[in-house]
């Protein structure tokens, strides 16, 4: 890490941290702390590494932020942009026009969906994605003469990004905190978390009965005709890589059935062969009426989403459309030219080069090296699925209890980690793991053996400090 002097560097004030520090606001940074420390200035990229402006080596444990499954450096896809910046660098969809990389993103994506999908809408990020899909409800259940069904559900913990509908929808105190947030008419469902929401001597399968139960509960206080939409991520990412229970989307999805209450399955990490199928949604038995999706579409070479949505509820959008004479919606970049040719190739590498049979040839592997440290004493939990996963540190490993925030754990742990050449994120005390799809076996063993030196480190640093103690 680098430790910045103001005006240090190349010349006075003119190192590039200097520079950062004094013109660049971060996303996701503590903002005062940033001054002090500075930014890691990432360079370049190839395969898993990424290498810093000294020349550092880094795995890159998270795929940048869950997103570069084809890892940096992949010329196929750089072919892809270049070509197609050279043909048409850019046009837009409005009003009827089109493009051939829309069209063909748009049928390819039809084509891998996990339910039948009729229509594919285009945005930006994961963020308007997911706002997208919001609006699209709204104005699909005013289609259908019932305009008090506008609530929209999301869940303790889930996230689904940082616009003003998607961060109302997230479930995380941050994101909410002196931000206003959420908007009213946004309600959040219990978190699906059996090793922290678990009820003493409750099974897994009697956990899973509660949280359908309660959503039922939930939904009946709200008022069923109130109700319009629930939205979940298959393995909930930034909320700790929280895996659902077994059975879990059966049961809820029965609930959600039975007051006519729609599903968005929130793709935009679980998509693409993370957890080793094609969608988290075949994973887990979602049967979405919305999905969203965004990062690896396009293995986050340039940015770009989309939402498919059902024939029904594109039946809706059209009734309103004819009724209003347009459908006003829709963002200057939708299915930009680019973005959207390095999607079409990102997924016809995806199927030439047999990347979600890759997943499930090494995911045991990274399963088998995730779990050895269940039982390490800063360990709670070790879980994953896939090429996902995250470990939980916790004070107390028997009582569960969490470190005293204050003491920052799970941070500590992830700038050891980059000391020993490997990026990865805290979400609190949960380290999450999401390597590039493409990680080779070898490639596993040293993420985790840089992990490992990492994690001892931190248990010497919590045992010297006395970190356990109770607040
Ligand atoms: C599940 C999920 N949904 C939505 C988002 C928001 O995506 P973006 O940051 O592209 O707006 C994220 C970002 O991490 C995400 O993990």
């Amino acid at each position: 890490m680098n430790q910045i002097v103001p005006g240090a560097g190349s010349g006075p004030g003119n190192s590039a941290a200097s520079r950062d520090i004094a013109h660049f606001l971060h996303p996701y940074t503590n903002l005062t702390k940033h001054r002090e420390t500075g930014p890691l200035i990432i360079e370049r990229g190839k395969g898993v590494f990424v290498y810093d402006d000294s020349g550092k080596e880094y795995i890159e444990g998270l795929a940048g932020l869950w997103c570069a499954s084809f890892g940096f450096g992949e010329e196929a896809l750089i072919d892809a942009a270049i070509q197609q910046l050279r043909r048409l660098p850019y046009y837009h969809t409005f009003a009827s026009k089109s493009h051939h990389p829309g069209i063909d993103l748009a049928e390819k994506l039809k084509a891998i969906a996990p339910v039948e999908m009729s229509k594919v809408f285009f945005a930006n990020s994961g963020s308007e994605a997911n706002d997208t899909a919001v609006k699209l409800i709204w104005y699909y259940q005013n289609a259908m003469g019932r305009p008090k069904k506008k609530k929209i559900l999301g869940r303790i913990k889930g996230y689904h990004g940082v616009t003003v509908a998607s961060a109302s929808l997230t479930g995380l105190p941050n994101n909410h905190r002196e931000w206003d947030l959420p908007l009213p008419g946004f309600i959040h469902a219990d978190c699906p978390h059996y090793y922290r929401f678990g009820a003493p001597g409750e099974t897994e399968e009697q956990f899973t009965q509660r949280l359908a139960e309660s959503l039922e509960k939930q939904i009946l206080a709200e008022g069923p005709d109130t109700v319009a939409a629930m939205f979940a991520e298959p393995v909930m990412g930034a909320g700790g890589v929280l895996v659902p229970p077994n059975g879990y989307f059966q049961a809820i999805q029965k609930v959600l059935k039975k007051y006519d209450v729609l599903l968005v399955a929130d793709e935009v990490i679980c998509g693409f062969g993370r957890t080793g199928n094609m969608w988290g949604s075949q994973t887990f038995g979602l049967a979405p009426d919305i999905l969203t999706c965004a990062k690896a579409l396009s293995s986050a070479y340039l940015p770009i989403s989309a939402v498919m949505i059902t024939e029904d509820v594109y039946q809706g959008l059209c009734k309103n459309s004819d009724k209003i004479g347009t459908f006003a919606h829709g963002y200057t970049y939708s299915a930009h030219p680019v973005p959207a040719a390095v999607a079409v190739k990102t997924l016809e590498l995806m199927e030439s080069r047999r990347i979600v049979d890759h997943v499930r040839e090494v995911a045991p592997q990274f399963r088998k090296r995730l779990r050895s440290f269940a039982d390490h004493p800063l360990v709670g939990e070790a879980r994953g699925v896939g090429l996902i996963g995250a470990i939980e540190l916790v004070a107390d490993k028997a009582s569960k209890r969490a470190f005293d925030a204050k003491h920052g754990v799970g941070t500590y742990l992830v700038n050891r980690a980059q000391e020993h050449g490997l990026v990865l994120r805290a979400m609190v005390d949960a380290v999450g793991f999401c390597p590039p799809l493409i990680i080779s076996p070898q490639e596993i063993d040293a993420l985790f053996d840089r992990y490992a030196k990492a994690l001892d480190e931190t248990e010497t640093w919590v045992r010297s400090g006395n970190l356990r103690a109770a607040a």
